[in-house]
């Protein structure tokens, strides 16, 4: 284990299966979809690395594309602006959507990006988040697939960083107070 991390939270072989489970998941829910196909959105930076395995636990044809927005910058908390710096390649009129997204926490991340997303008609729109933080706030985002819920701490690895280390951990755990 990393000497900044406390505690490991989900290991490698836990992220592999649940992961395989919203793959299974999502093939089984779009199959009528099929032929529309399916554009499966990520977020980045912090959601490649459950996209990039997600997309490959999909048994339907589908495209990927990437959106980045950010509200974290290197900070621990979120300032509260959401920024876009890298807007969608594909158009998504008509498109059945599926956003990738690493953890809900504030919820400021996909509130913004639903409701912008959502402005572009598409024939239909879900959320697979990895992590969901357990509190009242979150309920209110409407996410068909949440591989875990999580406590409220600062957690890195798997995509999730912290002033942009530790993303490449392949596991997720939590980051010790002393760090940030
Ligand atoms: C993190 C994380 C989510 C978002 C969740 O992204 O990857 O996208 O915060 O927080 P929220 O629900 O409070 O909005 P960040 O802004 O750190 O950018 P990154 O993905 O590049 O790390
Ligand atoms: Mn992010
Ligand atoms: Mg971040």
């Amino acid at each position: 284990m990393h000497n900044d991390i406390s505690e490991i939270l989900f290991t490698e072989k836990q992220l592999a299966d649940r992961v395989g489970e919203i793959g299974a998941a999502i093939t089984r829910d779009y199959a009528d979809a099929a032929d529309e196909g399916i554009i499966l959105i990520s977020v980045l930076r912090g959601a490649a690395i459950f996209m990039a395995d997600l997309a490959r636990k999909i048994e339907l044809p589908l495209e990927m594309d990437y959106m980045a927005i950010s509200s974290y910058g290197n900070g621990a908390k979120s300032s509260g602006v959401v920024r876009i710096l890298k807007d969608l390649s594909s158009q998504i009129e008509g498109r059945h959507v599926i956003v990738a997204e690493d953890i809900l926490d504030s919820g400021l991340t996909l509130t913004y990006l639903l409701k912008n997303l959502s402005s572009r008609q598409p024939a239909s729109i879900e959320v697979a988040t990895l992590l969901r933080k357990k509190t009242l706030a979150q309920a209110k985002i409407d996410c068909k697939y949440i591989g875990f819920e999580c406590p409220d701490e600062f957690i890195v690895g798997y995509g999730l960083d912290y002033a942009e280390r530790y993303r490449n951990l392949p596991y997720i755990g939590i980051l010790k107070p002393e760090i940030y």
